[in-house]
């Protein structure tokens, strides 16, 4: 009886904290809430008819970056304004400029402007501080001074007594679909710092808006899946089958299409990725392999594979949730931080390539997968480290950002039978873990 109340409360219990994270993970990640880009429209200076704005969107996703082909941000304006010129960015179309006569022609008389990134080659004298990344954007875990883009325009046409208006209708394809803006509000002002920070700046007129990523809204297909191994069991368990789509019934060809990013009003933005066909189908493969148990510590092989055929991953980042990280963890061969786990009972690692060494994880050739790994030695809490059960596998894995999809508990490799004091497997762990992962397939 009692056995029976505890799991009927457990299941409960698992119930409610499912429904919870399933509603929460169409709006926002639970292991980064904070998360999110942040525009800022700064005005600096009137001038007539107008007023120059330094624009700032600044990356604060721990672990999410923008790629290439990099960020276009777009907006609507609420009056009659002009881009006169723009420095550190530029605008996407031109537009109808023939109403302007003998002047300078404007940089852009769109009503919708697109702003793109220049190529850091594109520098040249008068560019702002901050710009000209060619659209990327790094995680704020990993570079927060890589994190933010800035450009600055000079906006005209207002009129002889110029109310300002924020412009509305933010966009960003960061890149692609994906990132929904707030409305641009009136914020307190931004504060810079001058003369070695002595003294301080304040802008005029401070504009915000922040955009948060879904990649319910992105449309985004999985994309990689994870498979586990350990010393003690032979047994390798492989992605789940189809985890990222399903490979065609003709079982000899070798590239696959993968179908990635589905938004036809997306700025063409084309995310078909050709990959090595495999049952999983997945772009990206990451696996667990328990390799040894020592008395104090144990060890882990962590091991990254690229299926696609042309598409390198420059910056990639893998984030790991896992109790055992709680203790002292080294990786030998990749840059590592732990980030706060917002809760989590178990904790949050994040794992990046070294510079000029592995950060760049290479497209795969005939037969044969880029990859990088890395061992990673975490110590025992003697307490609660157990290699039953499937403790010493991964919860959930992140590449880039987004979820992998995880093998289901019963095809974990077990202990095998080594003698009979072992404990059979505790049917409320299983069905515990069974839950947790079952949400990853719906
Ligand atoms: C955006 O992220 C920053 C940094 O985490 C945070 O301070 C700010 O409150 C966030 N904004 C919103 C609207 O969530
Ligand atoms: C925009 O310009 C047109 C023509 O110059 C003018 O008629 C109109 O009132 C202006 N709109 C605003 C909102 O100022
Ligand atoms: C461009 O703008 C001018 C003046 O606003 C207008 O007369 C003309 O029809 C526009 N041309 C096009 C192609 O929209
Ligand atoms: C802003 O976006 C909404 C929703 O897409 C649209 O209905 C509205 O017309 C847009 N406003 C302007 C001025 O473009
Ligand atoms: C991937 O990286 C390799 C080695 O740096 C380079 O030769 C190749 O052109 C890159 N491929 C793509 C699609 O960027
Ligand atoms: C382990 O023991 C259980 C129960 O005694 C048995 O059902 C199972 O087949 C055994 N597994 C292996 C791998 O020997």
């Amino acid at each position: 009886m009692g056995l029976f109340l505890s799991l009927e409360r457990s299941l409960a219990l698992m119930l409610i904290s499912l429904i919870t994270v399933c509603t929460l993970s169409d709006c926002y990640d639970p292991l980064d809430p904070n998360g999110n880009i942040t525009v800022t429209f700064d005005i600096n200076q009137w001038i007539p008819e107008g007023y120059v704005a330094r624009v700032t969107i600044q990356n604060y996703y721990q672990y999410r970056h923008v790629d290439k082909p990099g960020w276009k941000l777009g907006w609507t304006w609420a009056k009659n304004e002009t881009i006169l010129s723009m420095a550190g960015a530029f605008a996407t179309k031109q537009g109808n400029c023939s109403s302007f006569k003998f002047q300078t022609p404007p940089h852009s008389c769109e009503k919708s402007p697109v702003i793109a990134d220049l190529m850091p080659d594109a520098l040249s004298e008068n560019m702002p501080d901050g710009c000209c990344h060619g659209g990327l954007l790094a995680a704020w875990a990993i570079n927060p001074s890589k994190s933010f883009s800035s450009f600055e325009m000079t906006i005209g046409n207002l009129g002889a007594n110029p109310n300002v208006q924020a412009p509305i209708n933010l966009t960003l394809m960061a890149p692609g679909p994906g990132y929904t803006c707030d409305l641009i509000e009136d914020t307190d002002p931004t504060v810079y710092p001058d003369i070695g920070g002595k003294r301080q700046l304040q802008a005029y007129r401070t504009w915000k808006s922040t955009c948060t990523y879904s990649s319910f809204i992105a449309n985004q297909a999985p994309v990689c899946c994870v498979s586990l191994s350990t010393f003690y069991n032979p047994k390798i368990t492989s992605c789940p089958t189809c985890s990222c789509g399903c490979r065609e019934a003709d079982k000899n060809t070798v590239s696959c299409i993968r179908e990635g990013y589905s938004a036809p009003e997306s700025d063409s933005f084309d995310n078909n990725d050709i990959v090595q066909c495999t049952d999983h189908m997945c772009p990206i493969r990451i696996h667990w392999h328990i390799m040894t148990n020592y008395v104090t510590h144990w060890k882990v092989k962590l091991t990254i594979s690229n299926y696609n055929y042309e598409r390198n991953y420059s910056n990639w980042n893998v984030l790991i949730q896992h109790p055992g990280f709680s203790q002292s963890t080294t990786a030998y061969s990749f840059n590592s931080a732990m980030l706060p786990s917002f809760g989590f009972s178990d904790e949050v690692a994040l794992f990046w390539g070294i510079e000029y060494y592995n950060d760049e994880l290479l497209y795969a050739e005939e037969d044969k997968v880029g990859a990088v790994s890395t061992q990673i030695l975490l110590r025992k809490d003697l307490d609660s480290f157990t290699l039953r059960n499937g403790w010493a596998l991964p919860r959930r894995i992140y590449f880039n950002g987004e979820d992998c999809q995880m093998p289901l508990p019963d095809t974990f490799p077990m202990l095998p039978n080594v003698s009979s004091s072992l404990k059979p497997t505790n049917p409320v762990f299983l069905l515990c873990i069974y839950l947790t992962f079952k949400r990853l397939f719906t």
